[in-house]
């Protein structure tokens, strides 16, 4: 059990969109110390010229980053580039929130040092956070798809194949500069990327409703869209059905009822525009009519800079300091 009254924290990659927007939650957050914080191209700027709120202090290289003076150190960095950090952070004994995907789907080559790491969707593996010295930070995606599903694949409704439609924002691809995430080539347009079950979020997806499914998940079918707008995800899964619901919405009511970050919508399906600025998943569900199987079309909406990576951040490391879940958090 761990209980600070205040606790230091480093930030690696803080230039970045999920950087900047962890700044801003620590900077305001009443507990937080912001110990360090880094950039390779941008060392030596203050942090208040990312984030207007941040302490005074001068961006600093990796290489430099006092690992050992924080009570925990979180990785904005990119995948690949991630595991090394954690790595020193671990051997220093400081203990880490990885945002990068390199840790989420343990397996035989995940090294020794990275073996009780623990997938920190706060609401499924509350218990495990609250304890953890290494958490891999979900991925925006699976979040929205992993808690619009969990109520109906605990109760083995769900059958297969489950279709999810999903769509993000620019800001999900990072900030490097990419000419194909350009003003002109997105701006008035929508396009599915790594449609056929190639994105890399599917592992972490199979992984997490397999735990949930219990021996009865069924297969899924993940296309990912690039919507020409800077933040938010909104997800609108296809779900066919064991057996017809009575009252389509009850599992989510039932599961959710105290969960200060899942809003469940009874009168209508969610937009984006519930979700941005917020920490929350706005979930809602209709039957579909006119079908031979019985079949519900989940619609899951989040912001993937906050649910979908620095604000469930926040959320794990508070439960990892011994504070209330929503400390800092709006
Ligand atoms: N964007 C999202 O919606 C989202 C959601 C969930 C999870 N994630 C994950 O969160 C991580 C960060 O994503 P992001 O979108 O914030 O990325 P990003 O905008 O590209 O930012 C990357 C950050 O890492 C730093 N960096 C890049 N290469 C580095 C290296 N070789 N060594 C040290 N620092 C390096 C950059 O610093 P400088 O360029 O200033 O040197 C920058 O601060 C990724 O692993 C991503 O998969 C992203």
């Amino acid at each position: 059990m761990h209980n600070h009254a205040i606790a230091r924290v480093g930030v690696l990659g803080a230039t970045g969109y999920t950087g900047r927007e962890l700044l801003r939650l620590l900077a305001d957050h009443p507990r937080v110390r912001i110990a360090f914080a880094t950039s390779e191209r941008e060392a030596g700027a203050c942090l208040s010229s990312l984030v207007a709120a941040a302490p005074e202090l001068p961006l600093v290289r990796a290489d430099d980053a006092p690992l050992g003076d924080c009570d925990v150190v979180v990785s904005c960095l990119p995948h690949g580039e991630s595991m090394v950090w954690m790595e020193r952070a671990r051997a220093v004994g400081v203990r880490a929130i990885d945002l990068a995907a390199d840790l989420r789907v343990p397996d035989a080559e995940t090294p020794a040092w990275a073996a009780e790491v623990v997938y920190g969707l706060t609401e499924l593996h509350r218990a495990q956070v609250a304890e953890a010295e290494l958490v891999a930070n979900p991925g925006c995606y699976p979040t929205a798809a992993i808690l619009a599903l969990a109520p109906l694949l605990r109760r083995g409704l769900a059958r297969g194949p489950v279709v999810i439609n999903a769509a993000s924002g620019v800001t999900g691809a990072g900030r490097a500069p990419r000419a194909d995430l350009l003003f002109a080539e997105v701006a008035e347009s929508f396009a599915a990327y790594a449609a056929g079950n190639v994105h890399r979020h599917l592992a972490e997806l199979r992984a997490q409703t397999e735990a949930l499914g219990n021996g009865s998940t069924p297969e899924l079918v993940f296309t990912p869209h690039l919507l020409p707008i800077r933040r938010g995800i909104l997800e609108t899964i296809y779900v066919p059905l064991a057996e017809p619901l009575d009252a389509p919405l009850s599992p989510w009511l039932d599961d959710y009822a105290s969960e200060p970050y899942v809003r469940v919508l009874k009168d209508r399906l969610p937009s984006v525009a519930d979700a941005v600025g917020t920490n929350q998943v706005v979930i809602g569900a209709v039957a579909v009519r006119d079908v031979s199987q019985p079949m519900l079309i989940v619609v899951a909406a989040i912001d993937n800079l906050l649910k979908g990576a620095a604000g469930q951040a926040v959320q794990n490391l508070n439960l990892m300091l011994g504070w209330a879940e929503t400390e800092g958090l709006p």
